[in-house]
């Protein structure tokens, strides 16, 4: 099977600096990995490179089958950006913005029929929205903005989905919420790359991690063991369960939990 994500010393980076290098990463079809690290290490980059919008400057990047770039349905692959500014010279409704990623997976000219309607709807509400599908998206919080944009990606129902902290800035009812989503998405054949700080809401979804570290990959295993495969930290009360809090696993000198 043709993977989703295959990386061979891929460079990404800005002009002709590279921010990423010497990366080999394959993603099958169907996985679900969560992207690692602390800040400046390269997460971004990584995504963006694999999104068209990070220039590919050695190596291979191919995703779904196709060299960066000559992917022809856009929709197939789906994207929450990190930045969460949803543009705001026209005043567009959640349903607007929602309807957007639909049409990104039915190519110009469409429109959108009952069918499209229904999965926006469907998107809207995965992310606990459903009451606010009319009003205009600068009308919302922040929060709930990140939540339209993943409403957006899901509603497009890509093949691979792939998130830019998705969570961040979200509270823990709708983190959950959105992980329940993303578990339905997963179990439904969609490949997922996640970038995070705080994998535990996540945890039972995302199984394998993938840590950055200085643009390059510092770890690729379970995401179990990424915590000790990028320095050994160690929850005393560890049950064996997922930690809930979140505990920040991309820096592991951190010793105490700081409750969040
Ligand atoms: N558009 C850009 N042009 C030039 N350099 C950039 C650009 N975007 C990011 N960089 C640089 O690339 C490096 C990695 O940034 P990146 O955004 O990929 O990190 P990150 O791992 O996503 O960090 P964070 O956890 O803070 O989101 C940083 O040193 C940053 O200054
Ligand atoms: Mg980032």
């Amino acid at each position: 099977m043709i993977p989703a994500i295959h990386l061979r010393d891929a460079r990404i980076g800005y002009g002709d600096t590279a921010v990423v290098q010497g990366v080999d990463l394959t993603v099958r079809s169907g996985e679900a990995v969560a992207v690692l690290g602390s800040n400046g290490s390269g997460k971004t980059t990584l995504a963006r490179g694999l999104l068209g919008l990070a220039a590919v400057l050695g190596g291979e990047v191919e995703v779904l089958g196709a060299p960066v770039g000559r992917l022809r349905e856009r929709g197939r692959v789906g994207y929450v950006p990190q930045r969460h500014t949803v543009s705001g010279a026209v005043p567009a409704t959640v349903r607007e913005v929602v309807g957007v990623g639909r049409l990104a997976r039915l190519g110009s000219f469409r429109r959108l029929r009952p069918a499209d309607r229904a999965a926006v709807a469907d998107a809207v509400a995965a992310v606990g929205l459903a009451d606010r599908l009319c009003d205009p998206v600068a009308s919302l919080s922040g929060g709930q903005q990140r939540r339209v944009l993943v409403a957006r990606a899901l509603a497009a129902e890509p093949e691979l989905l792939v998130m830019d902290e998705p969570t961040a800035g979200v509270d823990a009812a709708s983190q959950d919420a959105l992980a329940a989503v993303l578990a339905d998405v997963s179990a439904t054949g969609t490949t997922l790359l996640v970038i995070t700080h705080e994998t535990g809401p996540l945890a039972g979804v995302l199984t394998r991690a993938v840590v950055v570290d200085h643009g390059r990959i510092g770890y690729d295993g379970p995401l179990a063991g990424a915590g000790a495969g990028a320095g050994g930290h160690h929850h005393p009360e560890d049950t064996g369960e997922p930690p809930r809090g979140g505990y920040r696993i991309d820096q592991p000198r951190v010793t105490t939990d700081g409750g969040r």
